[in-house]
């Protein structure tokens, strides 16, 4: 309508054709393979992908999921951990990945999940992994289970270290048989990992970053500390300290708010990551973004297939909706993933609860509170 009250003409109705046009040109669709995976992956992944896909939305974007079978069932099946042609398609052909959890006791050597969650970090090039660690109860008193005040994010250095697979045994069944697994640290791969650190909390605020080795004893691992003031003298108004890793491990339970951003190898980066998880509620709360620039990244819980409680529909959902969260900044889709994490905080506000957390709430119930969060 016009000022003058009188209905718009031609030249209005083409200008509201002409944004809604331009609305639709907007839109984004985005191709998401999913690796459901095994345990409670597939019932956290089921459960994460109607919020993530609402969260999508308010950013204007479609996200076409499309499952992947890879897991220990499929395995055992087809004796098919990752196949080459699978791993081309991931490589090529999607925008992101998002994966449950990989691992069940059928397996005992962990061939299909290292093969799928080790192989694509690997083979990807994944050298990043990102895993924010964040206090999202805010009101209240703390318990227990959630200290208060924590947001800090680890930067796990992802494809090397004692993970690259340069395992062997020596004088195999004698009295001397040794199993070796050589620890690497190459700098390219620490200098990489290190400027992902920095950047990341130069572009997020942050004015810490934390190096934490075990470079007193270890000496391969002697070029951190190193490398670590060549790239940090690059970035000057961001703090640098160094903790030998028992002793962050000890801080970082006495007084975990005073981390912003910590970057490490790639063991201590998975265990200390489970630590401060255990700080803000647990592995049902922690999730992971592996990536590499211009690279398809890898979203997932931190926390594995859980089998202790598959089936039972009471795994907690939050971490996989969390990846979700960490895929949408990825792609672009700042506002949704924001409107994740706030719904997932004003949900740890509220009452309702799963098991982990001390409630009765199903995964369901508790992934269907964040939907309804997600609006407010
Ligand atoms: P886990 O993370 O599966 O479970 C550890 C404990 O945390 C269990 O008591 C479990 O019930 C609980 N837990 C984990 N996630 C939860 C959730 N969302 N809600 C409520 N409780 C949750 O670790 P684990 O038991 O050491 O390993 C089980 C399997 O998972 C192993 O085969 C392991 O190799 C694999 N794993 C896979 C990944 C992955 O795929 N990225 C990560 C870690 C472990
Ligand atoms: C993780 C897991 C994996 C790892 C396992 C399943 C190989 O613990 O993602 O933290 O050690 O990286
Ligand atoms: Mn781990």
């Amino acid at each position: 309508m016009r000022a003058d009250g009188r209905t718009g003409g031609r030249a209005e109705r083409i200008s509201a054709v002409v944004k809604r046009t331009e609305q639709i040109a907007d839109q984004h669709h985005y191709k998401i393979a999913v690796i459901p995976g095994d345990g409670i992956g597939p019932e956290v992944i089921r459960a994460a992908i109607p919020v993530i896909r609402a969260a999508a939305a308010i950013n204007g974007a479609t996200l076409d999921f499309a499952f992947l079978p890879w897991s220990a069932d499929h395995f055992l099946a087809t004796g098919e951990t990752l196949p080459e042609s699978g791993f081309i398609h991931l490589r090529d052909e999607v925008d992101a990945i998002l994966l449950g959890a990989l691992g069940d006791p059928r397996v005992p050597d962990h061939r299909h999940a290292r093969d799928i969650v080790l192989g694509l970090r690997q083979r990807l090039d994944l050298y990043v992994n990102l895993r924010p660690v964040v206090s999202r109860r805010t009101g209240g008193s703390a318990d227990r289970r959630m200290v208060h005040g924590i947001d800090l994010a680890i930067f796990r250095e992802n494809t090397e270290g004692n993970y690259l697979g340069r395992n062997r045994v020596e004088h195999e069944g004698t009295a001397d048989e040794r199993w070796i697994s050589e620890e690497v640290n190459s700098v390219r791969g620490v200098t990489r990992i290190i400027e992902a650190a920095f950047e990341w909390a130069a572009t997020h605020r942050r004015t810490r970053v934390t190096l934490c080795d075990k470079s007193n004893a270890i000496e391969g691992q002697w070029i951190w500390p190193r490398i670590f003031a060549d790239v940090g003298a690059r970035y000057p108004g961001i703090e640098r300290e160094h903790r030998y890793v028992d002793a962050l491990a000890m801080e970082l339970v006495q007084a975990p708010e005073r981390f912003d951003v910590i970057v490490t190898t790639n063991l201590y980066g998975d265990i200390l990551s489970e630590l401060a998880a255990g700080l803000v509620g647990g592995l049902g709360l922690v999730a992971s973004a592996n990536l590499h620039p211009g690279r398809p990244g890898l979203f997932e819980p931190v926390h594995g297939s859980a089998p202790d409680i598959a089936g039972t529909g009471r795994a907690n959902p939050i971490a996989a909706i969390l990846a979700g969260s960490l895929m949408l900044d990825h792609l672009g889709l700042a506002q949704a993933s924001r409107a994740i994490e706030g719904a997932v905080t004003r949900s740890l506000n509220g009452s309702i609860f799963t098991a982990d957390l001390g409630g009765s709430a199903s995964t369901a119930d508790m992934a269907s509170a964040i939907l309804a969060h997600l609006s407010v």
